[in-house]
């Protein structure tokens, strides 16, 4: 997997991070609620946004990629966000 060089700082794990109630989940509301997002991210003049994610989550991996997320690094947390795998997607804007 090709890894790229992150804006962030370790311990910042993405620009955008999202959940939704339990007992909201699975109406699309995450999705939607991204899709929504994108724009407000790109009047900042951000040329992209990051965002991380649980190998083992599913849905939030699919939240991202329905918005055109690109799985570009898998990566060890740092420690004070339990040192588990994650993986960075990015957005571009
Ligand atoms: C991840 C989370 C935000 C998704 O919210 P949601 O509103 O239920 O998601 P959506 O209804 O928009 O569904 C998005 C996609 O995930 C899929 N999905 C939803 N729940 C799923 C599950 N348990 N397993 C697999 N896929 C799932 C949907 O089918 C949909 O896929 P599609 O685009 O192929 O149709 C929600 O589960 C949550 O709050 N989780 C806890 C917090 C969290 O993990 N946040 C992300 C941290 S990076």
């Amino acid at each position: 997997m090709a890894s790229a060089a992150s804006s962030l700082p370790p311990y910042c794990l993405g620009q955008i991070e999202y959940g939704v109630v339990p007992w909201k989940k699975g109406r699309g509301y995450a999705k939607e609620a991204l899709r929504l997002i994108l724009p407000e991210a790109k009047t900042l003049m951000m040329p992209f946004v990051e965002l991380t994610t649980d190998p083992d989550n599913v849905a939030s991996q699919r939240v991202t990629e329905s918005n055109r997320g690109v799985l570009y690094d898998e990566f060890r947390k740092p420690v004070q966000h339990g040192s588990t795998r994650g993986l960075h997607y990015r957005i571009d804007l």
